[in-house]
């Protein structure tokens, strides 16, 4: 434990990833089956006290620098407000980031930011009704829009946006998504679909491209690669500008726009975990809800700390020691990159990304 959670590649996991529940109310086509999971009863689930020792025991002992919270949807516990604080009372200084839907931060982004919560992700992949109801099968776009809203009045920012694109459902939307994020001030970021839908229905062809998305963007927009250090985060950043000078206004020659020099808007992501996949960079150690760790968001195989954590002989030397333990195995990569890689052979996770937390 002395070592913290080293792998037997030699990454380094820094970056903790908690869900906090399995449970969500959407059902996004690329995540969960339509008609949900056999949810954890709540003995299964980890308490806020079984939680707050696991950040410490991540913080004090195994080099954990960064904390994130995800689900299913984190804002349906209904103790998140405790488990918040109470992580915040131990780590005065620890970023604590959540990933959520905002489906209910209307009301709650204030308490959630005075209780501690540093900022939040939210997953967005419409901004149309219609389309936002296709892809998660509930009609609950105003909620989501007036929840970011009062996240951001809230300080929990910089506040980012995921969306998912999907072939022929809103992958021509992408321009208007990202223009709508920089006029809000939301760092926006386009992820690749990942083979872990609940229904096993991801095709590759079905998959956006990071390098399509780009394609997609430069029809309204300007990308340069950001000269940010990355830092071993799944996002590739790139400085947004206004497109070089409008062929159609000759007559504008004379503007800035004309000469290639357009304004500055922001900035965007893409995390091509599919076709440019960053595993040889990875920081990140996962914990589910019912506390067993997954060393990798692809892995088979999990390790449970719950046992340990409920076991009253059980000292926290035991649990660091498993949580490296479960590291030290984590894959090198997961491989759906590879040529040829078909989802028959393919020996997915035992579970949906709802589970995991993404
Ligand atoms: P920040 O950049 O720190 O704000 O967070 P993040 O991008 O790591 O977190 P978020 O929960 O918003 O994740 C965005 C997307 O990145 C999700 O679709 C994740 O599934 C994907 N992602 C995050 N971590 C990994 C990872 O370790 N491997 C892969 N392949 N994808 C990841
Ligand atoms: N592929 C890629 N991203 C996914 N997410 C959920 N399922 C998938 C998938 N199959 C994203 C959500 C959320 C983040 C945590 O994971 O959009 O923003
Ligand atoms: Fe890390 Fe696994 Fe994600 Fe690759 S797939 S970046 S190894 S968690």
């Amino acid at each position: 434990p002395a070592h913290g959670l080293v792998d037997s590649f030699g990454r380094r996991a820094t970056d903790l990833r908690i869900s906090l529940i399995d449970k969500c109310n959407l059902r996004c086509t690329y995540c969960m089956p339509a008609e949900g999971l056999p949810w954890l009863k709540k003995d299964q689930l980890m308490t806020p006290d079984e939680i707050r020792r696991l950040v410490r025991i991540g913080v004090e002992t195994l080099g954990i620098r960064e904390l994130r919270l995800t689900g299913g949807e984190p804002l349906v516990r209904a103790d998140l407000l405790e488990i918040i604080s109470g992580l915040r009372a131990d780590h005065p200084e620890l970023p604590i980031a959540m990933t959520t839907n905002a489906i209910g931060l209307e009301k709650k982004a204030q308490a959630l930011a005075d209780a501690g919560l540093s900022r939040i992700n939210v997953s967005l992949d419409s901004l149309h009704r219609e389309t936002f109801a296709q892809l998660t099968r509930r009609d609950s776009l105003d909620k989501v829009l007036t929840g970011v809203e009062a996240a951001a009045q809230a300080g929990l920012t910089p506040l980012k946006i995921n969306a998912v694109l999907m072939r022929g459902i809103n992958d021509q939307e992408a321009p208007e998504l990202l223009a709508w994020s920089l006029e809000q001030g939301y760092e926006l970021r386009f992820i690749e679909q990942m083979p872990l839908d609940g229904e096993e229905n991801w095709k590759r062809e079905g998959t956006v491209s990071a390098a399509e998305t780009r394609e997609l963007l430069s029809q309204r927009f300007r990308l340069v690669p950001s000269q940010e250090n990355r830092d071993g985060a799944p996002a590739e950043r790139f400085d947004v500008y206004e497109p070089h000078g409008n062929d159609k206004d000759d007559d504008d020659k004379h503007d800035a726009g004309a000469h290639g020099a357009g304004a500055f808007l922001g900035k965007v992501g893409v995390i091509a975990s599919v076709t440019e996949p960053f595993c040889a960079d990875c920081r990140r150690t996962r914990i589910t809800a019912e506390g067993r760790v997954m060393s990798c968001l692809f892995s088979n195989e999990e390790f449970d700390l719950m046992h340990i954590l409920r076991d009253p002989e059980a000292t926290d030397a035991d649990v660091a020691q498993r949580w490296a333990e479960a590291m030290w195995v984590k894959p090198a990569a997961h491989g759906t990159d590879r040529p040829g890689f078909e989802l028959e052979s393919f020996h997915r996770p035992g579970r949906s990304m709802s589970a995991i937390g993404g």
